[in-house]
C-alpha cells in the first residue's frame, strides 16, 4: 500500500510538472532534468550510446584546451546524432570550469542513465544535450524556481530595488551574454545579481529568455531575500549581501563618483577657484556623510548579532549566510513545542532530534547539541557555515544553527520516512523494500558519500555511517545523516589519527577501531557492511545462521567462497522478480568494501562506476577484517594480532574482540562530556 502511494506521488509531481511547465525546487546546488519525454530513451549498447561517449570526450578535451568557457560538439547523424553544449560562467576560472565541465558531464549520465534528453545546473555551469538540434534556440523547459525562505525587512522596497538591478544587468547580459552587479537594497544592505544567456543565442533570443524568467520572480522570490531562476538557455540569481561571484573578472569596478578633473588642474583664473572650493566642500562633506553611514551600519551590526560580528573582518561572503542560517531560539522553541517529548524524533550520537513546524509550514528536524565546551562559538559558526554548503540529494540538508546561553541547536530538513533501520530490520516493513528500491537506495548512500568524499570542497570522512543515519524520503531516496559533525565537534578532520573515536562498532573499519586511524577508506568500509545488511536484512551483529552467531562479513565471505552467495541474500527478494544478477554483484561490490587490507578497498568513486556499469570486471576480493573462520569463540582473526603495538589503544581493542562474540550491539565509548 505505501508503495502504490509512492507511485501516485511521483506520478502527481510528473504531471504537475509537465502541466505547468515548471518546478519548484528548493535544493541549492544543482537542479538536473531527464528530459520532458521519458520514452526518448537509448539503450546500453545503442549507437547514440557511443556517440553520446564520444560527444563527452570532446567536451572535455574542447575545455582543456580552450579557456573560453563555452564548447559545443555534435556527433552523429539522423535519430542518433547527439548534439551537447556547456557554458561556463564568465567569471570562473579556467580549471574550474574544466573541472565542471567534467563533474557535470559523468554526473547527468549517471542521473539520466537513459534518456536522450538531459540538463543540469551547477554553480559553475550548465551542460545540456539531446537528440534534437539545440543550439540557437531559447529552450524554456523546465523552468526551476529556487527560493531562499527568508523574506527582506522591507519586501516593496527590495522588490523595487531588485527590479532595478534585473532590468540593468538585463540590458548588459544581451550584449555580453553575462552580467553581475550590485545595487543597494533596504536597510543597508546590498543585493548581488547575476544573469547569463547561453553564449550561442543571439541578442534579441537573450532578452527573450530573460524576461521568461523575470516573469516568473512574482511566482517564487517576490521579497525574498535571494533565489534562482534557471532555464536551459538562461539563469538569473541574486543573493543579499552574499557576493557569490568573481567581482574582479565579472566587473569592471562599479564607477565610483569621480572629482572633475578641475578640481586636480592648477586653479588660474578668480572665477574657478571658488567653484574648485565648492566642489572640495561637496567632496568632503560627502566623505563625512559616507562615514557616519558606514558607523551606523557596523553599530546595528554589531547590535543585532553579536555572534556573526567578527565574520565582518575576515569574510565578506559569510555575511549574508551567517544571517539567514541564523535562526530565532523563540521561534524554534515555539516550532518543536518547547522541545515537547510527543515532538522527539530520537536520540542521536550528538543529542536528541525534535520535528518541528515553522509558522510558514515548513517542516524541520533539529538536533540539540550536546557538545561541551570544547569550540568557540565563532569557530562553529565557521563549521556551520561550511557544511551548510554541502548540498546534494543523498545527504541531509543543514538549513541553519541557533544559539541561546549554552544552548546550540542544529536546523535540518525534515525527512518523511524515517531512517533506514527502521525499514531492513523490521520484519513486516522490509516487505515494502523490493529490490529496486533497495538498488536505488543503495546508489543514491554510495553517491552521497562519493560527494563527501570527492565532489565536496571540504572533503569530509562520514566515520559514523550505519543505517540509523541513512534516513528515506517520501520517495525512498536515501539521505546521509550527521555528516560533518567531526567539524562541528572540533575533531580535527585532516589529520589521520585520532584519540577520539566516532563511530560504531561493528561498521567500523579495523584500523579505525583500533588505532583510529580514519580514512576515506574507512567509510568504504562501512558502507560494505551497509550494502550486506540491506541486502540480507539482518543486522551485522546479531546476525544469525542457524545455531551460529557470526558476522555479516564473515557469513557472506564464507558463502561467498563456496559458491553459494544467494544465502546471503534476503528470502523476501530471493523470491521477488529483481535481478539475482544484480544482488550477487553488490555482494561482491560489499565484500570488496569490506576487505582487512586498506589499500585493496575501492574507492567511493569506483564504487559508483562498479553499481552502475555492468561491464565494468569486478576484481576477486579477499578476506574481510574480523574473518571467523567458524564459530564463536575461536582464535582472534588476525586484524587483531598487533594488540600490543599501541598500549593506549588496549582498552578500544579488546572492545572490538568482545563485538565479535556478542550478539549485542556494542556501542561506543561516549567521546563527548554530555
Ligand atoms: C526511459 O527511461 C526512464 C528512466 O530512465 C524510464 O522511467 C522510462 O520508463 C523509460 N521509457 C521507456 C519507454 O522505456
Ligand atoms: C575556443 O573556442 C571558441 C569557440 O569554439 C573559438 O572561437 C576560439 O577561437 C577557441 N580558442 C582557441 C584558443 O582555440
Ligand atoms: C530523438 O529520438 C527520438 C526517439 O529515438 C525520435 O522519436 C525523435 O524524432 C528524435 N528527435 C530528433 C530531432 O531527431
Ligand atoms: C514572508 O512574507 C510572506 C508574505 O508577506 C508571508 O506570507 C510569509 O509568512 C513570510 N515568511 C517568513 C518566513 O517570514
Ligand atoms: C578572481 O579573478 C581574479 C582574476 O582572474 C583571480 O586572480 C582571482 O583568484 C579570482 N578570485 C577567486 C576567488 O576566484
Amino acid at each position: 500500500m505505501i508503495l502504490v502511494n509512492l507511485r501516485e506521488t511521483s506520478l502527481l509531481i510528473l504531471c504537475s510538472i509537465l502541466i505547468c511547465n515548471f518546478s519548484v525546487v528548493r535544493s541549492d546546488k544543482y537542479n538536473h532534468a531527464c528530459g520532458r519525454d521519458n520514452s526518448v530513451n537509448y539503450t546500453s549498447n545503442s549507437l547514440y550510446k557511443r556517440n553520446l561517449d564520444t560527444a563527452q570526450a570532446n567536451l572535455i578535451s574542447a575545455a582543456d584546451t580552450n579557456s573560453s568557457g563555452f564548447y559545443t560538439t555534435s556527433v552523429g547523424n539522423g535519430l542518433d546524432q547527439v548534439n551537447a553544449l556547456v557554458y561556463c560562467r564568465d567569471d570562473v576560472q579556467p580549471d574550474i570550469c574544466r573541472s565542471c565541465v567534467k563533474d557535470s558531464m559523468n554526473e547527468l549520465r549517471e542521473l539520466c542513465p537513459s534518456t536522450k534528453e538531459a540538463d543540469i545546473w551547477y554553480d559553475e555551469c550548465v551542460l545540456r544535450y539531446s537528440n534534437a538540434s539545440i543550439f540557437n534556440n531559447v529552450e524554456t523547459w523546465p523552468t526551476v524556481l529556487i527560493s531562499v525562505q527568508r523574506n527582506a525587512s522591507d519586501m516593496d522596497q527590495f522588490n523595487k530595488n531588485l527590479r532595478e538591478l534585473l532590468d540593468k544587468l538585463k540590458g548588459e547580459a544581451t550584449q555580453q551574454k553575462f552580467a553581475t552587479g550590485s545595487a543597494s537594497g533596504p536597510d543597508f544592505t546590498t543585493i548581488y545579481g547575476l544573469m547569463q544567456c547561453s553564449p550561442d543565442l543571439s541578442s534579441t533570443q537573450c532578452t527573450r529568455c530573460l524576461d521568461g524568467l523575470m516573469g516568473n520572480i512574482q511566482l517564487c522570490c517576490s521579497g525574498k531575500i535571494g533565489g534562482r531562476i534557471i532555464n536551459p538557455s538562461c539563469l538569473l540569481r541574486f543573493t543579499t549581501n552574499d557576493l557569490f561571484y568573481n567581482e574582479t573578472v565579472a566587473d569592471a569596478p562599479p564607477p565610483q563618483p569621480q572629482p572633475p578633473p578641475t578640481s586636480q588642474s592648477a586653479p588660474v583664473p578668480d572665477d574657478n577657484n571658488t567653484r574648485t572650493i565648492i566642489i572640495v566642500v561637496v567632496v568632503i562633506v560627502g566623505i563625512v556623510v559616507m562615514l557616519l553611514v558606514l558607523v551606523c551600519i557596523f553599530k546595528r551590526k554589531q547590535k543585532k548579532r553579536p555572534a556573526t560580528e567578527t565574520l565582518l573582518n575576515d569574510n565578506v561572503e559569510d555575511i549574508g549566510s551567517a544571517e539567514s542560517l541564523q535562526y530565532d531560539f523563540g521561534t524554534i522553541e515555539v516550532a518543536t513545542n518547547y522541545f515537547s517529548e510527543s515532538n522527539k524524533l530520537g536520540q542521536g550520537g550528538f543529542g536528541a532530534v525534535y520535528k518541528g513546524t515553522l509558522q510558514n509550514g515548513e517542516e524541520i528536524a533539529v538536533k540539540r547539541l550536546s557538545r561541551g565546551s570544547n569550540q568557540g562559538q565563532q569557530e562553529f559558526i565557521n563549521e556551520v557555515l561550511l557544511v551548510a554548503k554541502l548540498q546534494h540529494r543523498n545527504l541531509v540538508r543543514l538549513l541553519g544553527f541557533c544559539f541561546e546561553g549554552t544552548e546550540e541547536l542544529l536546523i535540518y530538513e525534515f525527512v518523511p520516512n524515517a531512517s533506514l533501520d527502521h525499514f531492513i530490520f523490521d520484519s513486516v516493513k522490509r516487505s515494502c523494500l523490493d529490490w529496486e528500491i533497495r538498488y536505488k537506495i543503495i546508489g543514491g548512500i554510495a553517491r552521497g558519500i562519493l560527494y563527501l568524499h570527492e565532489d565536496s570542497r571540504l572533503r569530509i570522512i562520514h566515520r559514523d555511517l550505519k543505517a540509523s543515519n541513512v534516513l528515506l524520503d517520501a520517495e525512498m531516496n536515501p539521505k546521509i545523516a550527521d555528516f560533518g559533525m567531526a567539524r562541528l565537534f572540533n575533531l580535527d578532520e585532516t589529520q589521520g589519527i585520532t584519540n577520539r573515536i566516532v563511530g560504531t562498532y561493528g561498521y567500523m573499519a579495523p584500523e579505525y577501531a583500533m588505532y583510529g586511524q580514519f580514512s576515506v577508506k574507512s567509510d568504504v568500509f562501512s558502507f560494505g557492511v551497509l550494502v550486506l545488511e540491506i541486502l540480507s536484512g539482518q543486522k551485522n551483529h546479531s546476525f544469525q545462521n542457524g545455531e551460529n552467531v557470526e558476522d555479516l562479513a564473515s557469513f557472506a565471505w564464507k558463502n561467498w567462497r563456496e559458491g553459494t552467495p544467494a544465502n546471503v541474500i534476503d528470502p523476501i527478494l530471493r523470491n521477488s522478480s529483481g535481478s539475482i544478477h544484480e544482488m550477487i554483484r553488490c555482494i561482491h561490490i560489499a565484500l570488496l568494501c569490506v576487505q582487512e587490507n586498506v589499500a585493496d578497498r575501492p574507492t567511493m568513486a569506483s564504487v559508483v562506476l562498479m553499481l552502475n556499469s555492468f561491464s565494468h570486471t569486478l576484481a576477486v576480493p579477499s578476506e574481510p577484517a574480523f574473518f571467523m573462520p567458524s564459530r564463536i569463540g575461536q582464535e582472534v582473526s588476525s586484524a587483531t594480532d598487533n594488540t600490543n603495538s599501541r598500549g593506549s589503544n588496549r582498552s578500544v581493542n579488546s572492545k572490538v574482540n568482545s563485538v565479535k562474540y556478542s550478539i549485542n550491539e556494542a556501542s561506543i565509548t561516549d567521546p563527548y562530556p554530555r
